[in-house]
């Protein structure tokens, strides 16, 4: 908490100012935040009982705040995760006391739809477990009020939020909170083509971690999202390596895919305009694949390029490569 707020240097075509609220720098990543607003909204409402577990299903970050807070106050911490989490957050993980659950077949619906039945089970076998269900609990997107007031002392004026969605908290969170200070604030969401969040078809194996769903999560607020971005995963791989070599920032592609979003909407937008967009993770769990050449040849990325604009679509539409759609009444927005 308190992570810097860093101006981006961005290119020649950059009109408006990009700031990038670094919660890579949290203990272990963005979710630190939404992992302590839950935990301890739920031990004061009683949810949470002293000495009880705590079991949820995540593929990083979320779990690795949930270990941090819980099993400082003593409970134990149960995580479903799947094959496609890394072994550094594993390892993170296990030193940290937690217990580690893998499922070992995606459903028909894909790796997050297994992890929520096996879930499921879990909380079935262990009625006095707390699950705080990021996708639906209100204190998730809560959490981003403290970050949005942190950000607000430093930069008084946001016109533009862009960031990632997966459980929809850090991005309507954050929105929510700003439009308080200006109601007029544009909503930018950033998704990775093959997730299902904003009416796109489920691509189970897509590459991309940490954005993304392949279900809807409730804490997906549509009505304040005024525009959403999807990237493909060589897009979002490419955007990872120009965000380390331009701004030198060793980042997550979740951190990047709003790199390269919020970059070109800077080239848009009238001069003074303010964009805060947010780096949920560090680099250091993608070396094996975001930042290896082999894994990336293996993937068959030949073109590691973002290309210098999005497609417009009609909301709906399926998408392949960068594109993006408004959701309010499909209108542009007026700044
Ligand atoms: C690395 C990373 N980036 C982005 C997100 C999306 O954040 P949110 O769940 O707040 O929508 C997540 C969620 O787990 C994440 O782990």
């Amino acid at each position: 908490m308190h992570t810097p707020l860093v101006e981006l240097r961005l290119n020649q075509s950059a009109v408006g100012k990009v700031y990038a609220k670094l919660e890579m720098l949290n203990p272990f990543g963005m979710k630190d935040r939404a992992a302590k607003q839950i935990i301890m909204e739920a031990k004061k409402n009683g949810d949470l009982k002293d000495g009880t577990p705590i079991i949820e299903s995540s593929s990083g970050t979320m779990a690795l705040g949930l270990a941090l807070v819980g099993t400082y106050l003593g409970h134990d911490v149960h995580i479903v995760t799947d094959p496609r989490t890394d072994k550094l957050t594993i390892a993170k993980l296990k030193a940290l006391g937690c217990k580690i659950e893998t499922v070992h077949e995606m459903s028909d619906r894909g790796w997050q739809s297994a992890r929520l039945d096996r879930l499921d089970e879990l909380l079935r076998n262990n009625p006095n477990a707390f699950c705080p269900h990021q996708y639906e609990n209100i204190d998730n997107p809560r959490a981003y009020e403290s970050l949005a007031n942190e950000v607000l002392k430093e930069l008084p004026e946001i016109n533009i939020l862009v960031a990632s969605a997966g459980s929809g908290g850090s991005l309507c969170g954050t929105a929510r909170a700003l439009k308080k200070n200006n109601p007029n604030l544009r909503v930018v969401a950033v998704d990775a083509v093959g997730s299902v969040i904003f009416n796109q078809p489920d691509i189970p194996d897509r590459l991309q971690g940490g954005h993304g769903n392949s279900v809807v999560p409730r804490n997906v607020d549509f009505s304040i999202i005024d525009e959403v971005h999807w990237l493909n995963d060589e897009e979002c791989f490419s955007a990872t390596l120009e965000l380390a070599q331009h701004e030198k920032i060793f980042a997550g592609n979740s951190s990047a895919a709003v790199y390269a979003v919020s970059r070109w909407i800077s080239s848009q937008v009238p001069k003074g305009t303010n964009i805060l967009t947010i780096f949920p993770d560090r680099g250091d769990r993608y070396h094996h694949t975001v930042y290896n050449e082999d894994y990336r040849k293996e993937k068959g990325m030949s073109n590691l390029f973002v290309p210098s604009s999005p497609k417009m679509v009609n909301y709906g539409e399926i998408v392949e490569n960068w594109s993006f759609a408004y959701l309010q009444d499909e209108k542009e927005p007026v700044l």
